[in-house]
């Protein structure tokens, strides 16, 4: 469990003010593409480092079995008030990326958006080696989070590590079946602001 009581505090806060309302455009695509409504209530979706409950949310609404998990305990009371409030229901935890305490073949869909930037390169590693066990045969996930490009980096907004190439490239190999490593670029503000994500697609093969 790599992080300190500063960390954790941060992110307590962070998740105060409650975290988007919005589910991130790329997981909607993603998620409405591969899995079409028959097949969604025999899903199981892991969203790791949920914060306030926003994919949560939305994955469940749409029929999906969902689990939760994030170091806040306050993302994690947020994400059971919303879902509760919805009449939804998910499995949450209050758990490091890193520790990922599931059976093997757990999960048939990972997402995970906005988290390994904040845990940085040595738990991202830890977390997708135990996540390349915990995803079923014909599972896919999805993760986002920032590049060494990106303004939040740059800048160093809430201390959050932007992953070079040769990175990701070396925590995604031998991990699942198939990767895809994209990039997700967005300018803002007349070009003051770029931000520059890392945009991974993973699957495993049937038998
Ligand atoms: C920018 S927020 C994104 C939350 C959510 N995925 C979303 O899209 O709204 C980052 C989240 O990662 C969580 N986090 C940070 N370090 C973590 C770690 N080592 N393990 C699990 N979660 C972590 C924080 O508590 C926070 O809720």
């Amino acid at each position: 469990m790599a992080y300190d009581h500063n960390h954790l505090a941060m992110w307590n806060q962070w998740n105060q003010e409650g975290g988007p309302n919005y589910p991130h455009q790329k997981v909607i695509q993603f998620v409405f593409r591969n899995f079409p409504p028959a097949v969604r209530s025999q899903t199981r979706v892991l969203d790791l480092g949920c914060g306030s409950g926003v994919h949560c949310v939305f994955l469940a609404s749409e029929g999906f079995q969902v689990t939760g998990t994030d170091i806040s305990e306050v993302g994690i009371a947020n994400t059971s008030q919303k879902l509760s409030k919805l009449g939804l229901h998910a499995n949450l935890k209050v758990e490091a990326a890193d520790v990922l305490d599931f059976r093997s073949d757990s999960f048939d869909l990972v997402i995970c958006v906005g988290v390994y930037d904040c845990a940085g390169s040595e738990v991202t590693k830890i977390s997708v080696d135990k996540l390349s066990t915990l995803m079923a045969p014909g599972g896919r996930g999805i993760f986002l989070f920032a590049s060494n490009n990106d303004f939040r980096f740059k800048h160093q907004v809430l201390n959050i590590h932007g992953f070079l190439e040769k990175e990701v490239k070396a925590i995604f190999a031998n991990s699942f079946d198939k990767v895809w490593i994209d990039r997700y670029v967005t300018t803002y503000q007349g070009g003051q602001i770029e931000q520059n994500d890392w945009l991974v697609t993973v699957e495993n093969l049937l038998p």
